[in-house]
């Protein structure tokens, strides 16, 4: 059920992405193809699958909400290219292909971040069927987790912390910044476009934290345990940049213990919701299989 919901939901967000960011006709060409080379590369598009299953776990149709979904694949899509630049991750591989910046340069890679940080709110605020008010609540909150408070904050913390041992507390933060920020603004937007009431959107909050740091938690575990040739990335460049994650404070079945209470917390969370909710549950459950 889970794939068959990801497969087609996924052919939706790609036909719209194409349409957001198009690659003919465009001026200046160059910064179009680099944008398309790092959105077209092969993302799972969990964010914006999870942004339609809250709205559908609250009777709505996920699919309306497209630009605000796609919108939130672009920011996720901008940070990947900066968290691989040499002066971050320095890693060469993503999505199973060479990096923006190998393939355009640093200049170029950097700006195709800033193209789809900045695209990203014109193609959210250009939302339709959705009530103004309903519309800058949910495009703020969604800023609001991209930035210094959410997943700039969370990635000022990683690299600060890269030859240092920190505390549970800030390990804890960090992941919840630099990567549940976004899962939680993803799922809350789903949610409140969809007009859900007040208690489902607490429960679908509470979901979205354990879900984001459950997933945070399986990255670190397949930095060491995965290959590179099902996660698209470089394993080891955790190691290599000597960050502080979950494996490196615990170990790797203390990491493992922590996602499975994660993941058991999130299902609780949901407990409330009917089968409208099954592809949620389903969606965290697979975090603990995850392969890439
Ligand atoms: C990877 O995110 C970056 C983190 C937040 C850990 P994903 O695993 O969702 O990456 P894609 O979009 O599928 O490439
Ligand atoms: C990055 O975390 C989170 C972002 C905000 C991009 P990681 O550095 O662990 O992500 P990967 O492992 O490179 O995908
Ligand atoms: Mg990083
Ligand atoms: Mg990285
Ligand atoms: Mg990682």
């Amino acid at each position: 059920m889970l794939r068959q919901y990801c497969q087609e939901k996924g052919k939706i967000i790609d036909h719209a992405l194409a349409e957001f960011v198009p690659g003919e006709n465009v001026y200046p060409p160059a910064i179009f193809e680099a944008m398309r080379y790092s959105l077209f590369a092969g993302g799972k598009r969990l964010r914006p699958i999870l942004l339609m299953a809250a709205a559908d776990s609250v009777g709505a149709k996920g699919s309306d909400y497209l630009n605000v979904a796609c919108g939130l694949e672009m920011i996720h899509t901008y940070s990947l290219i900066h968290d691989d630049l040499p002066a971050m991750d320095d890693d060469d591989y993503r999505r199973g292909k060479l990096t923006s910046h190998k393939v355009f340069g640093e200049g170029m890679a950097i700006l195709a971040g800033d193209g789809l940080l900045t695209k990203a709110f014109t193609v959210m605020l250009a939302q339709p069927a959705v009530s103004g008010d309903v519309l800058i609540k949910v495009v703020r909150e969604i800023s609001s987790a991209a930035g210094a408070k959410g997943m700039i904050g969370g990635q000022v913390i990683d690299l600060s912390s890269e030859g240092e041992i920190i505390d549970i507390d800030t390990l804890s933060y960090m992941h919840q910044a630099k990567t549940g920020a976004l899962f939680k603004a993803a799922v809350r937007a789903g949610a409140q476009l969809a007009g859900a009431e007040q208690w489902q959107v607490a429960s679908l909050t509470e979901y979205a934290e354990q879900f984001g740091l459950a997933f945070q938690i399986t990255d670190d575990i397949l930095d060491v345990t995965g290959t590179q040739e099902k996660i698209g990335k470089p394993i080891g460049s955790d190691i290599k940049n000597r960050k502080a994650t979950y494996v490196t404070l615990y170990s790797l079945s203390e990491a493992k213990t922590m996602a499975n209470q994660a993941v058991n917390n999130a299902l609780e969370a949901l407990s409330q919701f009917g089968t409208e909710a099954d592809i949620l549950r389903e969606m965290v459950r697979s975090l603990l299989t995850r392969d890439n």
